[in-house]
């Protein structure tokens, strides 16, 4: 009995330690885009040293990362003033200049290809391009500490963000609409003008959307979180049935024996008693001088 209630409780104490466990995996390891940004920018100057001006630099990233891409160009603000300049799927005319002014900066190209519906969701909508990214830091700020992220000043003609051509389904007769992602998980729509291409006013992160029948896909955190919730909660329900089988165990066990050792004393005083009558609980002396024969009322034997 000793031992048998120590393993109960060896069982729960492991049952409730793996419990936090859990939850803390449950809020752990998200897909936060904005923190992507933070470890492509530290991959980059990492992994480019001493760039050259005009040069596009193809970053390979590490394994886990295979699917996405990212390249990195230093460009002096003159140049980019005069003529303008093109990566990957951007497009960007000449007349702009980063906010605030700085005389170099660096371009980085983010395609997070099949990882795009993992960082990036539309409520309703579907992507149907990857979500393609543009973001521009001080190349002389040399500390890289803090936030030295730019702008792009936008007044005339806007930004093209050229998709490669989109295979929908033939004969669906749905609309195309250009996504900007911004911060907050915030989403901007804006209906598109020309075949596979958004023209933009900043930089950022961009996709073409379509609108979606099905519900709102819950985002893999949230299934994640979900997964994980149902884990613990079956844990949880788990640890208390435990609990509650044990309790009825030690109690049923509790109840027999005592009923069993009442009956067994009953039973040897019914025996050797014979001038004693039971009324209910209590043992009576009995007044009549009958002596009956003692009769085995069951087959027990003590
Ligand atoms: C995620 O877990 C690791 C250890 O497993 C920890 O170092 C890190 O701070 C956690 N991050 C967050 C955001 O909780
Ligand atoms: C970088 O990659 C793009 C496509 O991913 C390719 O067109 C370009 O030639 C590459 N440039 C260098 C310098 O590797
Ligand atoms: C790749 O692994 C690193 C840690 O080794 C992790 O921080 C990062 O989020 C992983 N990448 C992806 C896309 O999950
Ligand atoms: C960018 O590409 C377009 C054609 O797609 C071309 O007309 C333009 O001259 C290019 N700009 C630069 C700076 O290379
Ligand atoms: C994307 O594709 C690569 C292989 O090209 C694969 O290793 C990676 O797991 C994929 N990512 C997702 C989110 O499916
Ligand atoms: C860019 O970096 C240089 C050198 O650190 C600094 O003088 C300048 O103020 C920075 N500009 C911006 C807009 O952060
Ligand atoms: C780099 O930029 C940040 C903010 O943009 C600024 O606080 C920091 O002083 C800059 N570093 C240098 C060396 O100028
Ligand atoms: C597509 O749907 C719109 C209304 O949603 C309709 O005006 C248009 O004629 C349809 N086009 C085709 C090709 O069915
Ligand atoms: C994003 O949220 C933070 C606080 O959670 C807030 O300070 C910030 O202004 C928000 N940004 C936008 C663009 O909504
Ligand atoms: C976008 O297109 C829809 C119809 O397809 C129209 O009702 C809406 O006004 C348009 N929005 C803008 C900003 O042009």
């Amino acid at each position: 009995m000793g031992s048998k209630k120590c393993w109960h409780v060896i069982w729960v104490m492991f049952f409730l330690s793996t419990v936090p466990r859990f939850f803390a995996q449950s809020t752990n390891s998200s897909y936060d885009p904005d923190s992507l940004d933070d470890f492509f920018r530290d991959y980059a100057y990492n992994n480019v040293v001493r760039p050259r001006t005009g040069i596009l630099y193809n970053i390979s990233l590490p394994a886990n990362f295979s699917g996405m891409e990212l390249s990195f160009v230093r460009l002096r603000t003159r140049n980019f003033w005069l003529t303008g300049t093109n990566m990957s799927y951007f497009r960007i005319p000449s007349r702009i200049l980063p906010v605030p002014f700085v005389k170099r900066f660096d371009l980085l190209y983010q395609n997070l290809g099949n990882w795009s519906h993992v960082y990036y969701h539309v409520p309703n909508h579907a992507l149907i391009t990857p979500v393609v990214g543009l973001m521009l830091y001080n190349a002389s700020n040399s500390s890289r500490k803090g936030d030295w992220g730019l702008d792009l000043g936008v007044n005339r003609d806007p930004i093209l963000v050229q998709f490669p051509s989109i295979s929908l389904s033939e004969g669906k007769n749905v609309t195309l609409q250009c996504a900007q992602f911004g911060a907050n998980g915030s989403v901007k729509l804006t209906n598109m003008t020309s075949q596979n291409t958004c023209l933009v006013r900043s930089n950022g992160h961009f996709s073409i959307v379509v609108p979606s029948s099905l519900p709102p896909r819950p985002s893999p955190n949230k299934r994640k979180e979900e997964i994980w919730k149902l884990w613990v909660l079956g844990f949880g329900l788990g640890i208390i049935g435990l609990i509650l089988v044990a309790l009825l165990g030690v109690l049923t066990y509790k109840f027999v024996k005592r009923k069993r050792i009442g009956q067994m004393e009953r039973q040897s005083e019914r025996n050797e008693a014979l001038d004693t009558t039971w009324i209910g609980r209590s043992r009576m002396p009995s007044a009549t001088g009958i002596r009956t024969q003692p009769t085995i009322e069951n087959e027990y034997v003590p």
